[in-house]
């Protein structure tokens, strides 16, 4: 699939590349808006591969539950060469330091990778040791050799939240900002980005007093209407090799509204389907789902964590806050009291907007199994 537009979201995210690396960078936004997309664009087809070597690493459908699980997304391991094993084994001699990178394959590190490279022995080493600050001294040793051959380094971190809650003598999150922190406000050394779509856990960033201006924040929303018009204009030249009207535009604009994915499923399935049909199935599958959730609360009472209390929600307060979308796509978070709003936001029904402090529903289909569920409550 060919990507489109993005050019804002483009246009400030290559900017602050080629400037100096100042703050770390948060970007955010609801379920499948396309932000792992809009970087891959950006490294893979809108970077200079001469001048940036990408660390792209994306904690995705990786299981990480404890510290060496974590050092493996990080590290690839390789063999060095005889030469480069003598100058190590010399340099502990005369360096404590875990290892001091002189080796020449990374002097081969180019465009984007998903991994730190590392000698087997000094990963070894690492993993005895247990020592969140000589994984990144190792890490600040690699970079520096990146800049000294005359490139940036850029480290990407997506899905950042899944290390969230992982504690390695204290949370590793706050190591983890304290390092970043480290290698922009202070050493100006890499660009450091990281990706989630974690509402909760940006908000949590967000309000983090550790970062206070040394962070900054990207939202990669679903497409505004224009966009989304002229997305399915350019998707339907693809697929299907002709235009669609512009009632069939606005009726699938007010089903699945800006939802990249979404439009992306109606056009495709318009090869075999009429597209009345195509969007009633799929609006009527999330209202079966919103359906289900609603019938579950009768029987297992919903708890959420907020802070360090666990509290119990009862079903009326979750239907009084869904129905406030009734007649709005958006509404100020402080209308819905923060334990239910936490929870319809981890069952993905809400997305939060921590700057702008607002929560509207993940997606307009969403939105819609709202308004026709609770019409008769
Ligand atoms: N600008 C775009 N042009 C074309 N297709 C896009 C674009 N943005 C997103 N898509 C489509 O939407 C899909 C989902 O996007 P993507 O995985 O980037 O979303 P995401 O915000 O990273 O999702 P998640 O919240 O799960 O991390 C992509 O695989 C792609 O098919
Ligand atoms: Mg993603």
């Amino acid at each position: 699939m060919k990507f489109f537009d993005r050019e804002k979201e483009i246009h400030k995210i290559l900017s602050i590349i080629e400037g100096e690396p100042n703050l770390i960078y948060f970007i955010y936004g609801p379920i499948n808006s396309g932000k792992t997309a809009l970087i891959n664009e950006i490294i893979n087809n809108r970077l200079d591969r001469d001048k940036y070597v990408v660390f792209y690493i994306n904690l995705r459908g990786i299981f990480i539950s404890k510290y060496d699980d974590f050092m493996e997304v990080l590290f690839e391991v390789y063999e060095e060469s005889f030469i480069d094993k003598v100058k190590r084994l010399f340099l502990s001699l005369i360096n404590d330091s875990p290892d001091v990178i002189k080796s020449s394959t990374l002097l081969n590190i180019t465009g984007v990778v998903n991994a730190i490279p590392i000698p087997k022995n000094t990963l070894n080493e690492l993993l005895k040791g247990k020592e969140v600050k000589n994984v990144f001294r190792y890490i600040t040793n690699v970079l520096m050799r990146i800049k000294k051959e005359g490139k940036r380094p850029i480290i990407i971190i997506d899905e950042l939240q899944k290390i969230g809650d992982m504690k390695i003598n204290g949370f590793l999150i706050y190591e983890l900002f304290n390092y970043f922190v480290d290698l922009t406000k202070e050493l100006h050394l890499c660009h450091v980005f990281c990706l989630s779509s974690d509402s909760l856990f940006i908000e949590r960033v967000y309000n983090e007093a550790m970062l206070e201006n040394r962070a900054s924040y990207i939202l990669v929303d679903d497409f505004d209407k224009e966009t989304s018009l002229k997305f399915m204009d350019f998707l339907s030249e693809e697929i299907l090799n002709k235009k669609l009207s512009d009632e069939d535009k606005e009726l699938i604009y007010s089903y699945v509204g800006g939802k990249p994915i979404l439009i992306e499923t109606v056009i495709n399935s318009l090869r075999y389907e009429n597209l009345e049909d195509i969007l009633e199935s799929m609006l009527n599958d999330e209202i079966s789902k919103l359906d289900m959730f609603l019938e579950i609360l009768d029987y297992s009472k919903p708890k959420v964590e907020v802070g360090d209390e666990i509290i119990e929600l009862k079903k009326e307060d979750i239907i009084k806050a869904l129905k406030l979308f009734k007649d709005n796509y958006e509404i100020s978070k402080k209308e819905i009291p923060t334990p239910v709003y936490i929870y319809l936001v981890k069952r993905n029904i809400l997305f939060l907007n921590p700057q702008k402090r607002i929560l509207k529903p993940q997606s307009f289909l969403v939105w819609n199994a709202i308004k026709k569920l609770l019409n008769g409550h």
